[in-house]
């Protein structure tokens, strides 16, 4: 494991219901917890994801649900958050489309950053969408601008017609892994498949989504979109390669490594 003290703790931590931090003023663990956490251990070696185990993911400033079905947002997407929101600062009512939003992470943080933003948060998996709808519910119900929520395609030619030449913004973190990269068991067993794989180069559901981006933002919005470590060069050429974009631009997470690609509608 990458790191099995800070699991173990984060487990425990879940059992008895304290916060990590917590842990040193607890002075005796009842039988049953025993058993519980130890039996959490037991998944964790076994690579169920952490998150999984717990119920819960941290994403910027929100603690999503997540489990079985959906993907489980990543601390590198909280980059991209973070970029859509400088472009949003000042913004009055802007429009906002995630496309692919899984736990609603992108579009749950930007309508808790950004209350004055319509947020549209968009997915195709039956599955992942549960968990998209019930995590905008319990936002919306602490008080975050509702997000609404749509069971569509990204690549659908008619998604979101409405809003044709109206958003102001477009975030997503597509489904980009290559067909048949190897991937960490967590990742293979537990992210579903619709999240993952975007054939064999990666970027067939990008190139449906860039036509889909171009067709919804006005002239002058943004779009970012997340890719993988070896995407930083194809990516941006395929963004100018549309023709409807300039101000392409690629940008490194904390590691230094490439991750999301931005640019503005002409
Ligand atoms: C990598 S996950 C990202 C989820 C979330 N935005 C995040 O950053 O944690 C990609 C998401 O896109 C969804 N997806 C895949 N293909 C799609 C498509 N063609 N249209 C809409 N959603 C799609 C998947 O089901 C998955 O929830």
């Amino acid at each position: 494991m990458e790191s099995p003290r800070v699991d173990a703790e984060l487990l425990l931590a879940a059992v008895l219901g304290v916060s990590r931090g917590r842990l040193f003023v607890v002075d005796e663990v009842a039988d049953e917890d025993a058993a519980r956490f130890a039996a959490l251990l037991d998944q964790r070696a076994d690579r169920v994801p952490l998150q999984h185990l717990t119920g819960r993911a941290a994403f910027r400033f929100l603690d999503l649900a997540v489990g079985p079905g959906v993907f489980v947002p990543r601390p590198e997407t909280e980059q991209l958050a973070g970029w859509a929101l400088e472009r949003l600062a000042g913004a009055d009512a802007p429009v906002v489309v995630d496309l692919g939003a899984g736990s609603g992470a992108l579009a749950l943080s930007i309508a808790h950053e950004h209350p004055a933003a319509q947020v549209i948060a968009v997915e195709r998996d039956p599955g992942a969408i549960e968990w998209t709808r019930h995590n905008a519910a319990f936002r919306a119900a602490a008080g975050d601008t509702p997000v609404e929520v749509v069971a569509g395609d990204m690549t659908d030619p008619g998604l979101l017609w409405g809003h044709d030449g109206d958003v102001d913004l477009v975030v997503s973190n597509p489904p980009y892994v290559p067909d048949g990269a190897r991937v960490p068991r967590e990742v293979a067993d537990h992210d579903p498949p619709l999240a993952l794989w975007g054939g064999p180069d990666g970027l067939d559901v990008v190139r449906g989504l860039l036509a889909t981006a171009a067709r919804l933002l006005r002239p002058g919005g943004w779009l970012g979109i997340e890719h993988a470590d070896q995407q930083g060069g194809s990516l941006p050429a395929l963004v100018r390669a549309h023709g409807g974009f300039a101000d392409v631009e690629d940008h490194p997470d904390l590691a230094g490594r490439p991750r999301f690609t931005t640019a503005r509608r002409t």
